[in-house]
């Protein structure tokens, strides 16, 4: 027994950003870009909102009919249509959340008629989808055997999306940023199954990001009329973020004429950390399951760079085959990153019944995680 994956789906903006385009806003080329990260193009989000994306890859997901929605286009791969009103729980993880109240899980509720669910939203940066998808578990889990348990009370069935803008945070001045990101949105549907295996072990992790390697300080302030003293109605000057700003180390960059709210990212020493971090997660999941190498059919990692997944499959020593290589024309989406070549791996049939697949990724905070489990 345990949480199986009965559908999945993936939904991608209209609107496809060549390298060459780049050139336009930084000083890059179709050759770095392509050589040092396997990005080709990817799609910028101008006339959708992370909400639309993920309510067309949710309905991809749940194998919904999609002609009243056709915009964005989506792609799913699902077991048999599912009732949007079976549906116990939405998680939604994001870091680029379009509202944070209500969340966007209980938007896309209502979006999609999912009348029963309780949802809420998860921040674990391009982890987000792999956290996500091990709390549905473990919800589902703990409440089959929960005291008192009944079909009422039961928590069957999970929506698991993962949504990024990730242009609405880009300096798209910067060129060590801006020719990585992209947007978009994926989205599972688990079911807690008496019969088969499905998720047979995760693992989650924190390192503590004590260099600000990766940050985004993205608040948004509303002015506030109080000093030090007292009610001042033409004080608004608020000191409250400049221990934030230090935390996070943004004070030089914004002094030298930065923009406060946007991705910094030290490349190299993410990639360091991003290269053992994916290989100790798989080994964890491999050790939780009483797996081997060998009885994996397919490992679907974050797509954050081509060079970074080509470094884990050497360190782990598996054939490069395989790994689900999506991000040539998608780049670094975060959340929606796993869940996105999740979709293409069952759509284009790469996964099969019975197989074992991992899923792997790495992310701001600095998390990292796995879940292995049995299509
Ligand atoms: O979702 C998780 C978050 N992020 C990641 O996983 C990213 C992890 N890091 C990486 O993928 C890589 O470190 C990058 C793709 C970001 C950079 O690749 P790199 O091979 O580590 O390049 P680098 O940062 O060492 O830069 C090499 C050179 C530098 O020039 P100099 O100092 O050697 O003259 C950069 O200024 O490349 C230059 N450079 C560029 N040139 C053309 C940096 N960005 C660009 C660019 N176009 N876009």
């Amino acid at each position: 027994m345990g949480a199986v994956i009965i559908g999945c789906g993936k939904a991608l903006p209209d609107r496809e950003v060549a390298n060459d385009d780049l050139q336009a806003l930084v000083d890059t080329n179709d050759e770095w870009i392509s050589s040092r990260t396997g990005i080709f193009t990817r799609h910028i989000a101008v006339a959708e909102s992370g909400l639309t994306l993920a309510a067309a890859a949710a309905a991809a997901a749940l194998g919904l009919d999609q002609r009243d929605t056709l915009k964005p286009a989506a792609q799913g791969w699902s077991a048999q249509p599912i009732d949007p009103s079976s549906i116990d729980l939405v998680l939604f993880a994001t870091v680029t959340p379009d509202v944070v109240v209500p969340s966007c899980a209980a938007l896309v509720k209502r979006m999609l008629g999912l009348d029963r669910a309780v949802a809420m939203d998860i921040n674990a940066a391009c982890t987000g989808f792999i956290y996500g998808l091990t709390v549905a578990e473990s919800m589902l889990a703990a409440s089959q055997s929960a005291p008192g348990a009944s079909s009422r009370t039961r928590c069957r069935r999970a929506l698991v999306i993962g949504c990024d803008r990730l242009s609405r945070v880009t300096d798209w001045n910067d060129r060590n940023t801006c020719v990585l990101f992209g947007d978009g949105a994926g989205a599972a549907v688990v079911e807690w199954s008496d019969e088969k295996p499905g998720i047979r072990a995760s693992y989650l992790r924190n390192d503590d990001d004590e260099k600000n390697a990766l940050t985004c300080a993205n608040f948004i302030e509303a002015p506030q009329p109080f000093s030090p003293v007292g009610v001042d109605p033409a004080a608004c000057e608020d000191a409250s973020l400049s221990g934030v700003d230090a935390l996070l180390g943004i004070d030089e960059a914004v002094a030298a004429g930065g923009m406060r709210q946007v991705i910094r990212m030290d490349g190299r020493s993410i990639f360091k950390f991003a290269s053992n971090a994916m290989t100790h997660a798989v080994e964890e999941v491999l050790e939780r399951s009483g797996l081997t190498l060998d009885d994996i059919d397919c490992v679907i990692p974050h797509q954050a760079n081509e060079r970074i997944i080509k470094f884990a499959a050497k360190k782990l020593g598996l054939d490069l085959d395989a790994f689900q290589l999506s991000i040539a024309n998608t780049g670094n989406t975060s959340s929606a990153s796993v869940p996105m070549a999740l979709a293409d791996a069952y759509c284009t049939g790469r996964v099969k019944e019975g197989d074992n697949v991992v899923l792997v990724a790495f992310g701001g905070g600095l998390t990292s995680g796995a879940v292995l489990f049995q299509v």
